[in-house]
């Protein structure tokens, strides 16, 4: 093919933030290197044996192979709103204000295309899930980050992007936000997302709200919805949606199954554009999502005892290890680690990619999250104890070498 055509959207996106550490990693096992590798937040168990057994029985029934055009299952849409009520005391219709996506980042993404076009602005989280200033790039609008950074309130934070972006003659049309936040595994409270959700209320923008890690908040073990946090509901409505997934509180990673709620006119939108990109998620998937949502609080529980747990003991491990502070999270699955004094004048790309050569670890470096994760690896909490505390020995040898 002729080198002359280009691939604007494609190349303008940088490389992805665990695809730049694959080739070292891939260099290193293929010497037969045992490497432990703690870089992508994949669920490392298997989805409970109860969902996976409605799986199996829906699968059984023929009529759940067909296309399903539309927004989900209504039995999922209608167990979504009961999952709000029940949690959140929040009501939505399950026709006009729920929609079923194929993965937070498939909804998360396609809602961008859909609201979004050149020249529009998104404030978006740095350091942040990809995704969330990716998506507005794909879109082919900008994005203007905002500090995610211990001590700094989120409302502040967001206030002065949406100011800078003004300055630069842009105006922000789209925040996004993220709480617990990955990759920093911080939580906000109730009066802090308030705070942030009457922010952009006033500002004129839209509110996209990722709440992946909602189960994963340990103190609270449920962290707040935008549409519980102090202002009514159908204010928040007006301009704001939220998407929460399956995939991290069920362990449900490969099957591709989440959902957003709230403003009915940015959810027609999102399901405007579905109408042409897919057939939404296969049926028997979204039978066990339901019986998930219905029944799995308990299996929800154990989840995070198992993350908080393994939180505990990677932070043990790395003062052990002499790593210096880090401070524990409190949700999520990450652990987001300062480098440490042997490694601070590397970037993170530099001491990520010494650590998987000579410790052996493998960690994401916190740039592929953002400018502001310069100086900073994350430990993704996908392994049990006694291989977290397999690589903190290695950390140690490799620091006190
Ligand atoms: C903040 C955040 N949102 C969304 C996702 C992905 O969700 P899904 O698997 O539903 O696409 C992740 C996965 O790591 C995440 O960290």
């Amino acid at each position: 093919m002729s080198e002359k055509w280009r691939f604007p959207r494609a190349e303008s996106l940088p490389t992805y933030a665990f695809v730049a550490m694959d080739a070292v990693k891939k260099r290193v096992s293929s010497s037969g290197v045992d490497l432990i590798d703690l870089g992508l937040g994949n669920p490392d168990r298997p989805t409970p044996s109860p969902i996976v057994q409605r799986l199996h029985e829906a699968a059984d029934v023929g009529n759940n192979h067909r296309y399903h055009p539309g927004r989900g299952l209504l039995a999922l849409r209608q167990g979504i709103c009961s999952w709000y009520q029940r949690r959140y005391g929040t009501a939505f219709d399950p026709e006009r204000e729920a929609i079923v996506t194929m993965g937070a980042k498939e909804g998360i993404s396609h809602l961008c295309l859909a609201i979004l076009e050149r020249g529009d602005v998104a404030v978006v989280p740095d350091p942040c899930y990809p995704i969330h200033q990716g998506a507005p790039l794909i879109a082919g609008a900008s994005a203007v980050g905002y500090a995610v950074r211990e001590g700094l309130a989120p409302a502040q934070a967001v206030s002065d992007a949406i100011a800078r972006a003004a300055r630069d003659g842009g105006r922000a049309k789209l925040v996004i936000a993220n709480y617990p936040h990955n990759p920093t595994g911080q939580v906000i409270s109730q009066q802090a997302l308030g705070e942030l959700v009457r922010m952009v209320r006033d500002s004129g923008a839209m509110l996209l709200h990722d709440a992946a890690y909602a189960d994963l908040d340990f103190e609270r073990r449920h962290a707040p919805s935008i549409f519980d946090c102090g202002l009514p509901a159908e204010e928040v409505k007006q301009f704001a949606v939220e998407v929460f997934s399956m995939s991290k509180s069920y362990n449900m990673a490969g099957w591709r199954i989440a959902f957003m709620v709230g403003n009915e006119r940015m959810v027609a939108a999102l399901a405007h554009l579905k109408t042409y990109m897919d057939y939404g998620t296969f049926m028997p998937i979204q039978h066990a999502a339901a019986w998930a949502l219905d029944n799995g609080d308990g299996l929800v529980d154990e989840i995070r005892a198992l993350y908080q747990t393994r939180a505990s003991a990677l932070v043990a491990g790395l003062s052990a290890a002499g790593w210096g502070q880090v401070p524990e999270p409190s949700g999520t699955m990450f652990v987001w680690a300062k480098l440490p004094d042997k490694l601070a004048a590397l970037s993170a790309v530099e001491a990520a990619t010494r650590l998987v050569e000579e410790a052996h670890v493998a960690l994401a470096p916190g740039t592929g999250f953002g400018p502001e994760g310069e100086g900073y690896l994350r430990f993704a909490l996908i392994e049990d104890p006694p291989r977290i505390d397999e690589a903190c020995g290695r950390l140690r040898r490799f620091l006190s070498a």
